[in-house]
Order: C-alpha cells, then structure tokens, then sequence
C-alpha cells in the first residue's frame, strides 16, 4: 500500500531498529528508508539480518545490519557505536526486539518470566541508555537541529490482563513506563521525544504465529470492532508518523494501534432488544417506581 507520507519526511535521518530483520521492524525500518532514512538493523540472527540487507539495498535503502542481543549492554554500546561510525550520527532508536510464547503462569519459570523481561524491558532501556549520547541535541551525534526520536513497540495485554501472557505483560508495562520516564526527563533536558506504539495483532508476524493460532483468530473475530486483522503496513506508518515533524508535539505517549480491539467485549444483548426493552423496563418503572419514594432517601 502507498504511503500518504511524502517520501523526504526521514531525509538524512539515521535510524537504529532492534528487532529491525523481520517481522514489523523490518516493514518499519522499510518505510523509513522509503522515506528518506538510512538504517541499521540489529538482530541476533547473521543470515536473517544478511537477507533484510539486501532486500533494502534492493530498494535503493543505506542499510547495515549489526548483529547483537540487547540482554547485552556490551552488544547495545558496540552496535550504537558501530551505528554512528558507519552514517555518521543516530537521530531515530526504534526498540522493536522482543521475545514472547504463550505459557500458564503455574507453567513458567522465574528463570522464562525474567527472560522476556530482560529483552523487552531491560533491553529498551539499555539500547536507550547505550542511544543518548548521541541522540542529545547538539551531543556527538552532531548536526541535529533538535534532539532525537525514541519509539518502543510495545502491546496492549497490560490494559487488561491477558491469558498465558504475565511475562509479556509485566514487560510492556515497564516498557511504557519507561517511555512515559524518558519523555518526561530526556524531553525536559535534551529535547528528545520518547513514544511508543502498541500494536493489535497483525497478519504475518512470528507475533501471530505464536501466540494467536488460526481457530483463536476465527473464534475472536465477532469481537474485533474493526473486524479484521492489521498489516505490519498500519505499525509502520503510526511510527513514521511520531519519528517524523507531524509528531513534533507528540510525547511520553504510546498509540494503540488495534482497531479498537483492546476496547472488545462482548456483546451482552443485541441491538435490537435493547431497543424495545430500554423502552419497556423505562414505561414499567414510570408506573410503578421501585424501592423507596425519593423523598425518603
Ligand atoms: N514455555 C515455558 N517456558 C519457556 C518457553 C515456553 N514456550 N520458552 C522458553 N521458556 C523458558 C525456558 O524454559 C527458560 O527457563 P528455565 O531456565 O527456567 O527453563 C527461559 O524461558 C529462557 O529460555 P531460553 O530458551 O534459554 O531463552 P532464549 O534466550 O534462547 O530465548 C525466548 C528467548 C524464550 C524469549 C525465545 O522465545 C526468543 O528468542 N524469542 C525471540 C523472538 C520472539 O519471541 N518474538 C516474538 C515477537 S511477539
């Protein structure tokens, strides 16, 4: 689908995705490109970061891939690092990596529950910590007029609570508090804008496969307001729109990006039988008023 974006929004932006490869950071760190970014991807996989090089390339995109695992504060350092050295300055960190798999609290260890938290949370805040110096106004990176642009992909089963999913949970809980801590105090000192987008489920990703199964996804449908599922296509254009200026005045926040699905419930009554009965139930209890007589209360 065509981007209703110009395609020099990013231009002569550098950005960093974690997770970047596959998946919505790689449509993410496609669209940037499109749009005038160069990006560095980093991933723990060579051969899936390799394949995601050359499908940028292909698309005219400056890209690199720089392999890593944000568990590891030395990986975070060196691939910032790498990041700048190779275009120069970093302006956009995208926080995408994530690990997930559905598991029943009884079932999950304390050794997979801190797993998920030391990628999604932990691993955030290192790549965002590892980032600063460079995505400071005015700081090494250099050449930025204003400061940079912080995104952490995030979820919505925290708003709730979600079956078979207290790690994830947890994690993005902390990540958006986290997201809502470094906009209040980077974008005080540094003028660096730090949000968040939180995506439904979307077609095509390991997300999907793992944790939604064909007959969960057929069985929710009814309860969808929306009533289909997201591209990584909807993910990518919610980002280009915070890292690019018509996010300007966009901080601390994390867009939900779900179709309203968070919002589902399901419907108790039909249409129309809340049409005649409201009717109804108000007609009897004019004639009749229940309990006490409002003088008494
Ligand atoms: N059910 C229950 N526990 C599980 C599990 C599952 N499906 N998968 C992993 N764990 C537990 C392990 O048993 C281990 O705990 P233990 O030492 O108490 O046994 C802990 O989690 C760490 O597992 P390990 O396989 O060593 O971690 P890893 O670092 O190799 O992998 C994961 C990290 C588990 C998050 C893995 O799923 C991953 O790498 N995911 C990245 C990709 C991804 O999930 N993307 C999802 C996007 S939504």
């Amino acid at each position: 689908m065509e981007s209703p974006f110009k395609p020099d929004i990013l231009k002569g932006k550098v950005a960093l995705l974690t997770g970047g490869g596959s998946g919505i950071g790689f449509e993410i760190s496609v669209q940037f490109g499109k749009h005038g970014a160069a990006v560095a991807i980093m991933g723990r996989r060579r051969n899936v970061l390799d394949s995601a090089v050359s499908a940028l390339r292909s698309l005219g995109i400056q890209a690199i891939g720089l392999e890593g695992d944000v568990r590891k504060q030395e990986d975070a350092a060196r691939v910032v690092e790498a990041t700048v050295k190779h275009f120069g300055r970093l302006d956009i960190l995208v926080n995408g990596a994530a690990g997930n798999f559905l598991v029943s609290s009884e079932d999950l260890s304390p050794n997979g529950f801190r797993t998920v938290l030391d990628i999604d949370s932990v691993g955030t805040f290192t790549m965002c910590h590892e980032a600063l110096k460079y995505l400071k106004k005015g700081g090494p990176g250099k050449g930025t007029s204003s400061g940079g642009i912080i995104l952490n992909i995030s979820a919505t089963l925290h708003y709730t609570a979600s079956w078979y999913q207290i790690h994830v949970s947890a994690a993005k809980a902390a990540v958006d508090s986290i997201t809502r801590s470094l906009a209040l105090e980077w974008g005080t000192d540094y003028d660096i804008r730090v949000n968040g987008i939180a995506p439904g489920p979307i077609v095509d990703t390991a997300g999907m496969s793992k944790l939604a199964p064909g007959e969960v996804v057929n069985k929710s449908r009814e309860m969808r307001p929306l009533f289909k599922l997201g591209e990584k296509w909807d993910i990518a254009m919610a980002a280009l729109y915070l890292a690019s200026d018509a996010g300007k005045y966009v901080n601390g926040t994390t867009v939900i990006v779900d179709g309203g699905l968070w919002l589902s419930q399901p419907r108790h009554l039909p249409k129309e039988e809340v049409k005649a009965l409201s009717r109804v139930v108000e007609k009897r209890s004019r004639a009749a008023p229940a309990g006490l007589p409002t003088s008494k209360l």
